[in-house]
């Protein structure tokens, strides 16, 4: 017999995925369909909204016909990248491009805010700082530089809630995706009037919002149509992708805590209550469960390390050539540190112009040892988002590794080494989508509470613990990289100030 099934959306940065699953947690098929990254000028990140309506239905209508009966599909669950800017005109088109949640151009915006508004006021109104990412600094550049869109403007939505529109007629978002835009109050999980009031933005313009497993809209007749699925099916309000993928992953209760090594690196942590940072260093949020919330890290440049180095000097090799290969180095990797902040970093320092840097080469060094010192580097600013975190009061002490770093064992051993505790690997294929797939069946009934999905669709994990030379090489290793940031401050921002000059100039 067949058993009902959902399926979940992911609107990542590189793709669509979808997932059918049955409410067992049986995935039955997966489909990826790409799109482009436009980088307009250097630090800009822009999608177009068509391109992600063109490869979402795609993504859906494949797995949908996978599915034994059209309606043996009974709700849909979505979840994307965060903090996205999509502006639509009151006919509901997109105005321009989206600004994506890696797009650095909000720099002086994000200052300029901390300044007029006050550091305690933005953290009191929203737990969080209004990071180059987020929506709020982004809608104030559009307002200085493109101020004509604005004036076209009837609605500013999140990445997934565009998907939404198309699916089922109606502008809404989740309290999950909402705390990641810097006017929403994650302590009282609705829009900061503070907030909105003090930027100037139109309550009008911003969707209603519902907890990540409440029903957001209905599958219309004519999407339906398109997608070979039954019309009316509830579509869940569903959650961002690192709050889905912690669902996905069983991440919900205090204690617990996802490290992720896909593009950027995330350490995510549960919370049963709200308590944020005084100075906002840790991005806090409305968790994808009623009355939970979550607390998080984000290193810009985990696996984007990797893949740059591998990119620019060796390109062509296969991963798992170049990572097995770095074997050959002992931990600490022969005295040299990655410092991973190619793009900037979030947590700790919240610094846009931080840069990257190897330290410590001599002739002696060969690939293998600078290959293991990137994958070290990573580790290291992934523990001091944990620390981060674990600063403000959080206790964390079950860790689960996921994200693409998770399928190399030698990256899990520097992990378990470096945060001297057990990881439990999360079992490849559970992802964001699948969270969201998880909040489709609560949305629809099909499964009681978010809590009963997890534990219905928990799986076994392996599990990496740390080993004891590798746990004291890392942290003396550990001890000089803290030492780098502050050494390298200085250098780092007239670096910055050098390849702005120069964008200017180009
Ligand atoms: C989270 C974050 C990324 C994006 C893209 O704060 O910026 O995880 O959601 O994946």
């Amino acid at each position: 017999m067949r058993l009902p099934a959902v399926i979940g959306l992911d609107l990542g940065t590189t793709g669509a995925r979808a997932v059918l699953t049955d409410v067992s947690g049986a995935t039955l098929a997966v489909y990826e369909a790409p799109y482009e990254l436009h980088t307009p000028r250097p630090g800009w990140a822009e999608q177009s909204p068509q391109d992600w309506e063109r490869a979402a239905f795609s993504a859906i209508a494949a797995v949908a016909s996978r599915a034994h009966l059209a309606d043996q599909v009974r709700a849909i669950g979505l979840t994307g990248q965060m903090h996205g800017l999509t502006l639509l005109d009151r006919a509901q088109q997109p105005l321009r491009n989206a600004i994506l949640w890696c797009d650095l151009r909000t720099g002086p915006q994000r200052r300029e805010l901390e300044r007029s508004v006050g550091i305690p006021t933005l953290v009191r109104h929203t737990g969080n700082l209004p990071l180059e990412g987020f929506q709020a600094p982004k809608l104030v550049w559009v307002r200085q530089h493109e101020p004509e869109l604005l004036a076209r403007t009837a609605h500013v939505l999140l990445p997934k809630d565009f998907i939404r529109l198309r699916l089922c007629g109606e502008c809404l978002t989740d309290v999950s995706d909402a705390s990641g835009t810097g006017y929403f109050d994650s302590a009282t999980r609705r829009w900061s009037d503070q907030m909105l009031d003090m930027l100037a933005i139109d309550r009008a313009w911003l969707p209603d919002v519902r907890e990540s497993p409440e029903t957001a809209g209905k599958l219309t007749p004519a999407a339906a149509e398109h997608l070979g699925l039954p019309p009316g099916i509830p579509v869940a309000a569903g959650a961002g992708d690192q709050p889905a993928g912690a669902v996905a992953a069983g991440i919900v209760s205090e204690g617990d805590a996802a490290v992720t090594i896909g593009s950027s690196g995330v350490v995510f942590a549960a919370a049963s209550a709200y308590g944020a940072s005084p100075d906002g260093r840790v991005q806090i949020g409305a968790h994808a469960i009623p009355l939970r919330w979550y607390l998080m890290g984000v290193t810009q440049a985990a696996g984007l390390s990797l893949r740059w180095l591998r990119d620019t000097f060796m390109p062509g090799i296969a991963y798992d050539q170049l990572v097995p290969e770095a074997t050959d180095s002992p931990p600490g990797s022969r005295g040299l540190l990655w410092l991973p902040y190619l793009q900037g970093e979030r947590t700790p320092h919240l610094d846009a112009d931080a840069r990257g840097a190897l330290v410590g080469l001599t002739t002696a060094h060969r690939r293998a040892d600078i290959v293991r010192a990137v994958l070290e580097g990573v580790a290291f600013s992934l523990r001091d988002a944990a620390q981060t975190i674990q600063s403000v009061g959080a206790s964390v002490d079950r860790f689960k590794l996921a994200g693409g770093g998770a399928r190399s064992p030698l990256w899990r051993q520097i992990v378990a080494d470096v945060f001297d505790a057990p990881m439990r690997i999360e079992p490849e294929g559970r992802g964001p989508a699948f969270g969201a797939a998880l909040l489709g069946a609560v949305a629809s009934g099909l499964i009681a509470s978010v809590d009963e999905a997890v534990r219905i669709t928990a799986a076994p994990c392996e599990s990496t613990t740390p080993s004891a030379g590798g746990v004291a090489a890392l942290e003396a290793a550990y001890a000089r990289y803290r030492d780098l940031y502050p050494a390298l401050a200085e250098a780092s921002q007239a670096a910055a100030a050098a390849q702005a000059t120069e964008i200017t100039e180009a």
